[in-house]
């Protein structure tokens, strides 16, 4: 298993693999003395903070030689299409590629391309999927819920636009827990996401575990798509007021980037409640053993 393409062709058995050895990294760093002699190269033509920059620490640590390509100071600029350009690098003696994309599920295309020994990991192609961003979400949630099977998470804001969304709800399956809500307004929630609410009523959320927050990812809108962003700061930002009128007591997460002050205020997003830093943190940890297993 050297491609990582999506949550659903990953077994239950290298998943806790994978975090058992999440777990044993996260308590040797930062002393780990791994020497991988490998090159990955990071593509990424979408922009990233967290993905990207915990990858390449996460390879760094574990002694691969980084190559960062950014597709605006390349020859794509002069019209060399991706698939001229991954038989490119390939000829470079790259080892693996940690890939972002606009397209959905293109990384299925790209690892057709790929001879059988060059590793590839989905870091988010559209809509489609984010495996690696899941991997550190339920890794988390494991963290402070031991038993998956008995944690309730409500899912809120913009889970239609979300490619994280897809791959946190298999991945969770997979660990046994069923018990996803959402809330939000209509036009932001896929019709299959159910159960699915759309007002914040009194004790709403007290017996829920985790509230996943979502930013709304405009980028990804149809031109026919809209949402009233007052409406949503008034019915579903999370703040204090919020987090009294739903009786909400358990842990917030959110994948980031957050847009403060509209799907989440300043100071909740960084009080005890919150799992923020906590994921990011994690990620870090999910990534380095993700590229160690799989090289
Ligand atoms: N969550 C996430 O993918 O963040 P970045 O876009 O900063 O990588």
């Amino acid at each position: 298993m050297n491609k990582i393409k999506d949550i659903s062709s990953l077994s239950r058995e290298f998943i806790n693999q994978l975090f058992q050895r999440t777990t044993e990294i996260k308590e040797q760093w930062p002393n780990l003395s791994l020497e991988k002699n490998k090159t990955v190269c990071l593509l990424f033509w979408e922009p990233s903070t967290r993905t990207k920059l915990s990858f390449e620490h996460a390879a760094k640590k574990l002694g691969f030689k980084v190559i960062d390509f950014s597709p605006e100071h390349s020859s794509i600029k002069k019209g060399e299409s991706l698939q001229d350009t991954i038989r490119t690098l390939l000829a470079l003696k790259v080892d693996g590629f940690v890939i972002r994309h606009p397209e959905d599920k293109i990384i299925n295309k790209i690892s057709e391309w790929l001879p059988e020994d060059v590793f590839l990991i989905n870091a988010g192609d559209g809509n489609h999927a984010h495996p690696t961003q899941a991997m550190l979400d339920v890794y988390t949630m494991q963290e402070h819920y031991q038993d998956l099977k008995n944690m309730a998470l409500t899912i809120l804001g913009d889970s239609k636009h979300s490619r994280v969304i897809p791959s946190t709800i298999t991945l969770l399956q997979t660990m046994g827990c069923n018990d996803v809500s959402f809330l939000g307004p209509k036009e932001l929630i896929k019709n299959e996401f159910v159960p699915a609410y759309h007002e914040t009523n009194d004790g709403c959320l007290a017996n829920k575990d985790i509230l996943y927050i979502l930013r709304i990812q405009r980028e990804r809108f149809l031109k026919s798509e809209s949402v009233n962003e007052a409406d949503f700061i008034a019915n579903f930002q999370v703040n204090n007021e919020f987090l009294k009128k739903t009786g909400f007591a358990g842990k917030l997460m959110h994948p980031g980037p957050i847009n403060v002050g509209m799907e989440i205020d300043e100071f909740t997003a960084g009080s005890e409640q919150s799992l923020i830093l906590k994921q990011v943190e994690n990620g870090l940890y999910i990534r380095t053993a993700l590229l160690d297993l799989i090289t």
